[in-house]
């Protein structure tokens, strides 16, 4: 099988740092860096030995020698960037959360769908060892309760993507797709949600924390801000064991299982998973197999996060 050939999209933070898990993993390379301005394309380009720079994201999608398009916009402009891809044939690697709306991601699972091209969320937590152990182990007996928090202190600037609206700003859209997100891998979708929170000068909620509840009292307690430190870490409680998942929960290096009939188990997450390669080497296995969704990361579990987020958002206006 021939290397896939990625199309980098966006040339900040996380386009910088995947760009680099692509170009050190086997069976795949950068081909191509679009961006909106040349000279920013060129430069991560030439840094991940990729062949062609475009100083837009249509060209980008349009360059032949690309196979799939990894989008590392802001929310707000994933749409756009996606819609090119799709309609240029090409996969499709969307950063989470896969749009800064409801009907911006219906669009494009609809687009992906109709076109019959992959498409998936770049969910990297679902693609780690142990939160994939967490959610395989049985001996959890009936999960009752879900703790999840992600929060830091960010200065309030309005220019930043975090503070400013237009760019899909927000504790609840960034953040919450982890702890909302771990809630719905391993208790699905809630019958009711209660959120609390405040909002920033700019009109985006700058926390968040919500009771989601699941039939019989089942539940998740899940924060997320940008004014204030949280312990990052999460606790999932069942009948049978308890699991502890070290901060950063959404990237754990560590899980410690307990219960009252066994001896505290450890694991470690091997040193050489760097976090990223799960959810790369998924799009590879798609392509290879013919499939056009994940089933580790499903288009319809992302279209019910975006509303989950959305009426959580709704509830703090
Ligand atoms: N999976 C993860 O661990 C992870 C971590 C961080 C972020 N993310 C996700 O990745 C996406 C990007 O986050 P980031 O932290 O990389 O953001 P960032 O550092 O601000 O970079 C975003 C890039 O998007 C491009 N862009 C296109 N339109 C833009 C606009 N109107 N304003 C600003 N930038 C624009 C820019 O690249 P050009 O100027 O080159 O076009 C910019 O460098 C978000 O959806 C976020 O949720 C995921």
């Amino acid at each position: 099988m021939k290397d896939l050939a990625w199309g980098i999209a966006a040339t900040g933070g996380i386009a910088r740092t995947v760009g680099a898990v692509i170009a050190a993993e086997p069976g795949m390379r950068v081909a191509a860096v679009g961006s909106r301005e040349l000279a920013r394309a060129q430069a991560l380009a030439s840094a991940l030995d990729a062949e062609s720079a475009y100083g837009s994201y249509a060209e980008l999608c349009a360059d032949p020698a690309v196979d799939a398009v990894y989008v590392a916009t802001p929310h707000a402009q994933h749409l756009e960037v996606a819609e090119a891809a799709i309609a240029a044939g090409k996969a499709v690697l969307c950063e989470k959360p896969l749009a800064a709306s409801v009907a911006d991601a219906e669009r494009m699972v609809l687009l992906a769908r109709e076109a019959g091209v992959f498409l998936m969320e770049a969910m990297w937590m679902r693609f780690n060892p142990l939160i994939r152990r967490v959610a395989a182990d049985p001996r959890f007996g009936e999960i009752r309760s879900v703790h999840a928090s992600f929060g830091f202190a960010l200065p309030y600037d309005p220019l930043h993507r975090l503070w400013a609206p237009e760019l899909g700003g927000g504790a609840l859209l960034d953040l919450g797709v982890y702890p909302f997100g771990l809630a719905q891998l391993l208790l699905g979708m809630p019958s009711r949600v209660c959120v609390t929170g405040s909002l920033a000068p700019s009109g985006v909620d700058a926390e968040a924390a919500g009771v989601l509840v699941y039939p019989g009292g089942r539940r998740a307690l899940v924060e997320v801000s940008l004014l204030g430190g949280f312990p990052n870490s999460a606790y999932v409680v069942g009948t049978g064991m308890r699991a502890d998942i070290q901060a950063p929960f959404w990237a754990p290096e560590r899980v410690v299982f307990s219960g009252p009939s066994m001896e505290p188990e450890a694991y470690e997450l091997d040193p050489a998973d760097n976090g990223y390669a799960g959810e790369l080497r998924e799009v590879r296995a798609a392509l290879a197999e013919g499939r056009t969704e994940s089933e580790v990361m499903p288009l319809d579990e992302s279209l019910a996060m975006m509303g989950l987020l959305a009426d959580a958002q709704q509830s703090l206006t």
